[in-house]
């Protein structure tokens, strides 16, 4: 299980392996979400403590959309984190 907490709006939701974390956030409302392909950016999230552990590290396509600066600072596309075990992560939307 892994735990996301979002730290401007109070809210925290549990995912487990396998189950989606773009279907589990975007009803969530506390990032937007757009193309869900890693193209857009409008689901960038930073990530402020925690996530090195549960989630699968940048991706391709988050290398390619975000600058290696960006992804030092934290951020994250949501769209695409896969939840591979436990972990917490405390976030911001990036924007
Ligand atoms: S929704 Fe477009 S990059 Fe994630």
């Amino acid at each position: 299980m892994f735990v996301f907490e979002f730290v401007d709006d109070d809210v925290r939701v549990t995912i487990e392996p396998g189950a989606s974390v773009t279907d589990t956030l975007e009803p969530l409302g506390s990032i937007p979400f757009g193309c869900d392909a890693g193209h857009c950016a409008a689901c960038a999230i930073t990530v402020l403590e925690g996530g090195q552990a549960g989630l699968n590290p940048p991706t391709d396509r988050e290398h390619y959309t975000l600058t290696d600066a960006e992804i030092d600072a934290g951020a994250r596309l949501a769209c695409q984190l896969i939840v591979l075990g436990d972990g917490h992560a405390r976030v911001r939307s990036f924007w």
